[in-house]
């Protein structure tokens, strides 16, 4: 699976996307892409012919997918079921673990925010971590833009859309409106403090019936894991370079560099100690 989501994060594919875009849809294969594309669904295919053999169903998303496509008049066929298991592995992996890098990116770089946060997880409290995930989502969505396409002709606000177009929703964009969001490049957690983000200007996750499946989830991980990052370990920069700055060559909005970090072990006093890389 690795190395499929690895490909999936070359420069290459990102072309590739971009053409299938100019080519309204028609997808251009990469070789290289079915081969390991076709390695994770073989996995997937043996074990669901395991479970049909054996009558096993455990408790996990696999089984749920089985058990839905049963109940269709028209099931699908097995390739498909896989290559669905293999995009949620891929949705699910890959855009949180970019939110978790731009979160140690900017919170690195922003030394208020993070001792404002370490201050809140220590008394145990959620409301400044969620406002930092949400600041850090707003302003670096792992999706920078979603799409959709017209199935009928409409009217956008005085665009008549036509039937079959391609309409692509600048998350960024949106999110740095100041109208919307005022200083909206300055990493300011606070904006979010004590509200939840408001559905039609914060759209990370997207929206409609197509919105993030697994929005909840990455919350959840997001909170969970910098919580226990922080009270365990001291964040800090590896050199003075300001934290926010973005890749150009990946398909997702990541950080430039991979963005690096020092992590020191934390004392029972909250005092840094020496740092161990
Ligand atoms: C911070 C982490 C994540 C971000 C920023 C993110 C972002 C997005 C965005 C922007 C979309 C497109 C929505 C639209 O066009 O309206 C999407 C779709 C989707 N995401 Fe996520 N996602 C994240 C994590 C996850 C996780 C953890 C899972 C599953 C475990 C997941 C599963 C999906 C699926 C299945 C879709 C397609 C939904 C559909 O087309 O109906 N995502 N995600």
């Amino acid at each position: 699976m690795l190395a499929y989501c690895g490909v999936t994060e070359s420069p290459s594919f990102l072309g590739v996307g971009l053409v299938t875009m100019a080519l309204r849809g028609r997808w251009v294969p990469i070789p290289k892409v079915a081969r390991t594309a076709a390695a994770v669904d073989a996995i997937v295919l043996e074990e669901i012919a395991e479970r049909r053999r054996t009558g096993s169903r455990p408790d996990d998303c696999l089984t749920m997918f089985l058990e839905l496509n049963e109940q269709e008049d028209e099931p699908h066929d097995d390739a498909f079921l896989a290559r669905s298991m293999r995009g949620l592995m891929l949705a699910g992996y890959a855009a949180t673990a970019v939110t978790l890098g731009w979160l140690a990116d900017y919170l690195v770089h922003q030394p208020d925010a993070l001792a404002a946060l370490e201050e809140s997880v220590d008394r145990g409290e959620d409301g400044y971590l969620d406002a930092v995930v949400a600041e850090a989502l707003r302003l670096r969505p792992a999706l920078p833009v979603t799409g959709r396409r017209a199935q009928r002709a409409f009217n956008l606000n005085g665009l008549l859309v036509p039937p079959g177009a391609y309409i692509v929703i600048a998350i960024t964009a949106l999110h740095q409106r100041a109208d919307l969001h005022p200083d909206p490049l300055a990493f300011r957690p606070e904006r979010f403090l004590g509200s939840r983000p408001e559905t039609h200007t914060w759209l990370p996750f997207g929206g409609g019936v197509h919105r993030c499946l697994g929005d909840e989830l990455a919350l959840f991980e997001a909170r969970v894991l910098l919580r226990t990052l922080l009270q365990h370990r001291r964040l800090s920069a590896v050199d003075a370079r300001p934290g926010g700055r973005a890749s150009r060559t990946h398909p997702l909005l990541v950080p430039a560099g991979g963005a690096p970090v020092v992590l020191s072990a934390r004392d029972r006093t909250g005092q840094s100690a020496p740092p161990n890389g």
